[in-house]
């Protein structure tokens, strides 16, 4: 005990949400110190990592024959082990830059659908690259961390997180999760219904980046009464030749629907999950909003409207997870605290 007390006055605290998009790392004290895209570039046939993050998105599509660039984690799932492995190596030596006196402790947020041989790799990842001991959470509770909710309240809050490859909605009280759904479809799918619908629509085919550049400069989860334009470019399906098209913010959000309304279903079955007891204090204290997908426009208001809930997002939403993940285990003493509590009652 004496000796951990010593240690924890020596290290920091790490935390890290692994997204399906971007990862971020935290560090307490410091703040967040890492924040690029979770992409790795490797040669073709060694898989030799060539870059990581913000360097390796801009080859994402762009990649000659002999390189190519992969999201490990697209859709929420570890596609790729190996690759996983290294990126978290290079997060966290890129932060650990001078040897640690001590080496630190991490707490890496992941989407809950990860399975357990997934888990232990990514805990030996974050081991082999200096982790003096690591612990995996899932992203919503991280989130509720970081959005600062009270979760040791004896009261429901529901926390919806909507990443770029999954959504994640938990019903937290008494610092433990009552319930939790995920599904695997966030910010990505906004962008591939886009892609879609120009395609279907104006026989254009565009690409990831213009989709998800649309989404966030004009898309609008409500109907808005100013409407919005913007120019695309893309490659025409029948000729093959370069070809510009005006879109407008009423189209963005035909395209959407569907993503959208996923979302919002799963919400609406998760609050038909709750205890009626902590529903009734859902609906008084809302739905906290974070993830990089919870920023589209109008959303919140969306949300709102199809539940009767009221929905806002969290302050800071892409940075929670990294937050309440580098908070964990002042959490964790938290928890104990109450046990103790509620086992003195
Ligand atoms: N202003 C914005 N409007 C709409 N969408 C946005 C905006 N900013 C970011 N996004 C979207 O947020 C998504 C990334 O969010 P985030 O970084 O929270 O995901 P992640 O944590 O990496 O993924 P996951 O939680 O699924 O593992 C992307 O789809 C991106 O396009
Ligand atoms: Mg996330």
């Amino acid at each position: 005990m004496a000796k951990k007390t010593v240690l924890a006055a020596f290290s920091s605290d790490i935390g890290i949400d692994l997204g399906t998009c971007n990862t971020l790392v935290y560090i307490r004290g410091k703040g967040i110190v890492a924040s690029e895209p979770s992409v790795v570039a490797v040669e073709r046939g060694t898989k030799k990592v060539v870059a990581v993050g913000e360097e390796a998105k801009r080859m994402l599509w762009k990649t000659p024959g002999d390189i190519i660039a992969i999201r490990p984690l697209r859709d929420g799932v570890i596609a790729d082990l190996e690759t996983t492995e290294k990126m978290i190596r290079y997060f966290i030596s890129k932060v650990l830059q001078r040897r640690w006196f001590v080496k630190p402790r991490m707490v890496i947020g992941v989407p809950s659908c990860i399975t357990d041989v997934e888990k232990r790799a990514v805990i030996e990842s974050a081991e082999k690259a200096g982790a003096r001991e690591v612990r995996v959470i899932e992203e919503s509770l991280a989130a509720a961390i970081g959005a600062n909710i009270p979760i040791f309240e004896p009261a429901g809050h529901m926390i919806c997180d909507i990443g770029g490859g999954t959504s994640e909605i938990s019903v937290i009280s008494l610092g433990g999760m009552v319930v939790t759904n995920a599904i695997r479809l966030g910010g990505d799918e906004f962008d591939e219904a886009i892609i879609k619908h120009v395609r279907q629509v104006h026989n254009l085919i565009i690409g990831e980046s213009s989709a998800e550049d649309l989404k966030k400069r004009i898309g609008n989860a409500t109907a808005d009464k100013k409407i919005e334009k913007m120019e695309i470019k893309g490659t025409d399906a029948i000729t093959g030749l370069p070809r510009r098209l005006e879109i407008d913010s009423v189209e963005v959000r035909d395209a959407l629907q569907e993503p959208i309304t996923a979302i919002i279903e799963e919400i609406k079955r998760t609050l038909g999950q709750t205890p009626p007891e902590l529903a009734a204090d859902i609906v008084e204290r809302g739905i906290v909003l974070t993830g990089g997908g919870s920023l589209l426009k109008g959303l919140d208001t969306l949300i709102s409207n199809e539940t009767g809930v009221p929905a806002f997002l969290a302050e800071d939403p892409m940075n929670c997870v990294a937050l309440g993940a580098g908070m964990y285990f002042e959490y964790e003493k938290g928890l104990r605290h109450e046990n103790n509590i509620y086992r003195n009652l």
